[in-house]
């Protein structure tokens, strides 16, 4: 337990995944009962413990791809789902998680039926998408009861920026329970006029723990700091290979979908090139050594791997505290492999990359209207040392989606203060209207673009512009360590 030494023990338990191997999975358990969750991955070691083969190739989910301005698909969400071709106990979209990539162009129609086969409402969130969230497009309202169907409708309009977004339910207090089942999946909008490569892939990250049933269920303590899985998943596989030629130009769609980790991925001895963030290219690339992904948030990379041999590709997932240094729950902290880059072929020099179109860009018009809204975490009642009793919200209220929390102009351009004064980092995410940062408590760098996810640090505050200037209706923010938005850390806003 960080912050108090000498009191964890540890704890050895075995889990059977649906799969020929067992998981043994350490979980360390302090004095006071707070469970630390999660692996004690040990970077470059393929951990005997996951109950999946680690070393195979990196699979792509299968691609459903529109077809003259049409992208018409089934998905059925149910239990028993098969997680990088292996049988498994997760819950998947037609049968494997993650789900079916989605590929279309701006101006086509998405017309999905899911049937939800779970015994659970579900629904479908088209997460970063800028579309309508009203109706049957991309509304968070719609519970889906189980063993019913429903036809989402979802137009995606002319303009909408080429790039990598993702789907996930978003029924209200089923969020975490079903994406940490393994429920998500790609989504990616493509347009003419990219430059080639010569490998362009989804890498689609969850965790996940199982057990011989199903997914291991939370306890109010982990909820509180947000859930974290045994398993650190890519596209489904524990620690797969991708394999490329050295000189080959990668790019790489990492998705953060898993429920409440902030990542830092690092490539062994590569540089990575970032071209994109939350499904908009930037307008100028920059390359470094590692990218940083909070829940939810997307970046497209390129890689050129520019001689032989293998390289891990490491995940670090930030520390969480739900309730300061003063102890109560804490997640992360460890750094895990989550693939390998095995190339071939003879070294090259280095070659420069192409430059990829910019998105849209941040509108520059003047701002109309100003609004402060806060992360609150409470103590209602008085708690137990097993984390129930404990409240989230915005604004010291829980969601109710009756209440409508923040009416704003359609056409507006505002400035949003987003403060955290809670001892934990909250990701904070609005539908429908993505968002400029402007500044961060934090010092973060600015991106110049529109992003839909961003992480407001414990203690601090983030500053943003929001066009509000298309997409009228009523829709959600909310904080996307999921367990916190299904406690209540979500609110709605109409615009119109
Ligand atoms: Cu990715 Cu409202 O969610
Ligand atoms: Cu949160």
């Amino acid at each position: 337990m960080t912050g108090r030494p000498g009191s964890g023990v540890r704890v050895s338990r075995r889990r059977a995944l649906g799969l020929l191997g067992l998981g043994t999975a350490a979980v360390t358990v302090g004095a006071a009962g707070w469970a630390t969750l999660g692996t004690t991955g040990t970077t470059g070691t393929p951990r005997p413990s996951s109950g999946l083969p680690t070393g195979e190739p990196l699979a792509a989910p299968t691609e459903l791809v529109s077809s003259r301005g049409r992208l018409a698909v089934d998905l059925d969400v149910a239990p028993g789902a098969s997680l990088g071709g292996h049988p498994a106990s997760a819950w998947g979209y037609n049968g494997t998680s993650p789900g079916p990539t989605l590929r279309v162009r701006p101006g086509d129609e998405i017309a999905v039926r899911l049937r939800n086969g779970l015994d659970r409402p579900t629904n479908l969130h088209a997460h970063g998408l800028r579309v309508s969230p009203q109706g049957n497009s991309d509304n968070p309202f719609i519970h889906i009861a189980p063993g019913e169907a429903f036809d989402y409708r979802i137009a995606v309009p002319d303009g909408h920026p080429a790039g990598t977004f993702w789907y996930h339910p978003h029924a209200h207090g089923h969020a975490a329970d079903q994406l940490f089942a393994g429920l998500a999946g790609a989504l990616v909008v493509d347009a003419a006029g990219e430059p080639p490569v010569s490998q362009d892939r989804v890498l689609l990250i969850t965790d996940t723990t199982l057990d011989t049933g199903g997914p291991a269920a939370a306890t109010p303590a982990t909820r509180m700091v947000g859930r974290q899985g045994e398993l650190l998943l890519l596209n489904g596989q524990h620690q797969p290979v991708v394999h490329a030629a050295a000189g080959e130009l990668l790019r790489w769609r990492l998705i953060n979908a898993t429920t409440s980790r902030t990542l830092t991925l690092h490539l062994d001895a590569h540089p990575v090139t970032r071209i994109a963030l939350d499904g908009i290219t930037l307008p100028a690339a920059t390359t470094g050594d590692t990218v940083r992904l909070a829940p939810g948030n997307r970046t497209d990379v390129l890689v050129r791997p520019d001689r032989p041999g293998t390289f891990p590709l490491t995940a670090t997932t930030e520390l969480r505290h739900a309730m300061g240094m003063m102890g109560g729950p804490t997640a992360g902290g460890q750094t895990e492999v989550l693939a390998r880059l095995a190339t071939d072929g003879a070294a090259r020099p280095p070659s420069p990359l192409p430059t990829f179109p910019a998105g849209p860009a941040p509108d520059a018009g003047a701002t109309s209207g100003a609004r402060r809204l806060a992360f609150t975490m409470g103590m209602s009642g008085g708690m137990g040392s097993d984390g129930q009793g404990m409240s989230f919200g915005f604004d010291g209220r829980a969601f109710d989606p009756r209440r409508t929390d923040q009416a704003v102009a359609l056409g507006a351009v505002e400035e949003w203060t987003v403060t955290n004064p809670t001892p934990t980092a909250h990701p904070f995410h609005l539908h429908a209207w993505p968002f400029e940062v402007l500044a961060d408590s934090a010092g973060t760098p600015t991106t110049d673009t529109l992003q839909d996810v961003v992480l407001v640090p414990a203690g601090g505050w983030v500053r943003l512009r929001i066009p509000f200037t298309a997409n009228p209706g009523r829709s959600v923010y909310h904080c996307h360590i999921l367990d916190h938005e299904d406690a209540g850390m979500m609110a709605t806003i109409a615009v119109g």
